[in-house]
């Protein structure tokens, strides 16, 4: 449950503001808190005063530095929590910041009124100062609110419906196509022939069209962005076994692109994952991966890389190989037949047997840890097999949207639950119109020809998932 906490003068404003609709709805099932405090509560001035002239003058008052102090301690009790000054001096705010900060289990919001507030206690309590765009406001709240806002649809389950916020659409880095509803003539104008047509293909090709003309003429900051990923996709698909994962992760929203450096067949890529804090890499030569493994942000914890002078590189650095992996892809567009009919997404009652199984048998993935496998199942991620109504086994999606995290109990194995887990949760994501694909342990054979009679195809090369080592672990 994310926490978050609005020090100001007004907190009937954010209470009204942010009690209704879907941060209602998200408050009242646990998701999250919303605790508006009072500055003027904490004024040690007998009346309530909590604003004052400025020094050295100029027009207004400013707000006084111990209320605010004084407030922020309250909710803190001293703790070093992530605390945010709304103003229009602060950072121009971004999804991007908005997903650093949903990553907190909590967060103060400091809102400024008059002309601001004494800079002494900014200097004290605040860890970040933000502005919502170039203008000004009368108070920080409504920015507040605005950032609030943009948190919370980013935080598991707030979203109600299947597409989770995190998990961007297919139309990423365009802005959205036009769309229509009932009634199909309206004041004499139709809505486009091709949406009524039923053709989902080529339904989807109009809506991918229009958002290109859309961004190209509104946005060609992200339009230059979106013909970036484009281009170095098409480089990747000429070896796609071996380059699938770089390719869906640019294809669905989720890598950035830190460096490339095209050269003759052969392309040198460094993907950053932010989201699930993961780099995917790939180098002709030691030169150039010596060049990006000096680019790693700071705060990776996983690279993935598929030769073996890029995995020495990395394990003469701060990284440890994790395992050696097949990646697998599935490149038919059919779904699959899932046979055992009991399946479904799992939800929070079920976090307790994942958490038993997860990794029990040496399956797949990092470390049983309850907080990965409830972010995955909160994210829509998980299904699980049922026998007369018992959970025998399950599947997912890791956070850097492979496939894997199969199990099956001991006793139910032999009678393909495995491969309908595997077929269902291929299913969903050719749903979304993504490349099925995952990394299968080199030892684990059956899992490898399980996925192979599915019709996955195994990359030739190897791959390697390292982690980094951290130096309170060393
Ligand atoms: N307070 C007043 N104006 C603001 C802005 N543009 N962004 C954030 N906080 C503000």
């Amino acid at each position: 449950m994310t926490k978050f906490h609005i020090l100001t003068l007004f907190p009937e404003m954010i209470r009204q503001g942010l009690s209704s609709s879907i941060l209602g709805r998200a408050a009242q099932k646990g998701l999250l808190s919303l605790n508006a405090v009072d500055i003027r509560d904490y004024t040690l001035d007998k009346h309530g005063k909590v604003d004052d002239y400025i020094f050295g003058g100029g027009a207004g008052m400013l707000m006084q530095a111990q209320p605010v102090y004084d407030a922020h301690r309250a909710v803190t009790g001293g703790r070093a929590v992530r605390t945010i000054y709304m103003t229009p001096q602060g950072r121009p705010f971004t999804q991007r910041m908005a997903e650093d900060f949903a990553e907190e289990e909590e967060l103060v919001f400091l809102c400024g009124h008059y002309e601001g507030i004494d800079e002494r206690v900014l200097e004290r309590v605040v860890t970040d100062q933000v502005s919502i765009g170039d203008y000004v406001l009368t108070g920080g709240e409504l920015a507040a609110m605005v950032v609030i806002d943009v948190i919370a649809r980013l935080i598991p389950g707030v979203l109600g419906n299947d597409e989770s916020a995190g998990e961007e659409s297919f139309f990423n880095d365009l802005l959205e196509y036009p769309q229509y509803s009932r009634p199909e003539e309206w004041q004499g104008s139709r809505v486009p022939e091709v949406l009524l047509s039923g053709n989902h293909r080529q339904i989807a090709a109009w809506r991918l069209e229009q958002s290109r003309q859309r961004t190209a003429a509104r946005r060609p900051d992200l339009y230059a962005k979106y013909r970036q990923k484009q281009e170095l996709i098409g480089r990747l698909s000429g070896q796609k076994r071996n380059n699938i994962h770089m390719m869906e992760s640019l294809a669905r929203g989720r890598a950035d692109i830190l460096y490339t450096d095209f050269r003759g067949r052969d392309t040198a890529v460094l993907l950053y994952d932010r989201k699930a804090r993961i780099c995917m890499m790939d180098a002709p030569d030691q030169e150039s991966g010596e060049r990006m493994a000096e680019m790693l942000p700071e705060d990776t914890n996983m690279v993935l890389v598929s030769r073996p002078f890029l995995r020495d590189i990395l394990t003469k650095r701060q990284y440890t190989v994790f395992g050696e992996f097949f990646q697998m892809l599935y490149t038919r567009k059919e779904t699959l037949p899932v046979r055992h009919k009991e399946i479904r997404q799992l939800s929070l009652d079920d976090l307790p047997y994942v958490c038993k199984w997860y990794g029990a048998d040496g399956a797949d993935g990092p470390d049983v840890d309850d907080g990965y496998v409830r972010e995955r199942i909160l994210a829509k991620a998980m299904y699980g097999a049922f026998l007369d109504g018992r959970q025998v086994g399950f599947v997912g999606m890791h956070d850097e949207g492979s496939l894997g995290m199969l199990f099956v109990e001991e006793a139910y194995r032999g009678r393909g639950i495995a491969s309908s887990l595997e077929a269902f949760a291929v299913n969903r994501m050719l749903e979304r119109g993504w490349v099925p694909y995952g990394h299968v342990s080199v030892e684990n054979t059956a899992s490898r020809n399980l996925q192979e009679k599915l019709g996955f195809y195994k990359a030739e090369k190897s791959f390697w998932w390292l982690e980094k080592i951290l130096a309170n672990n060393a």
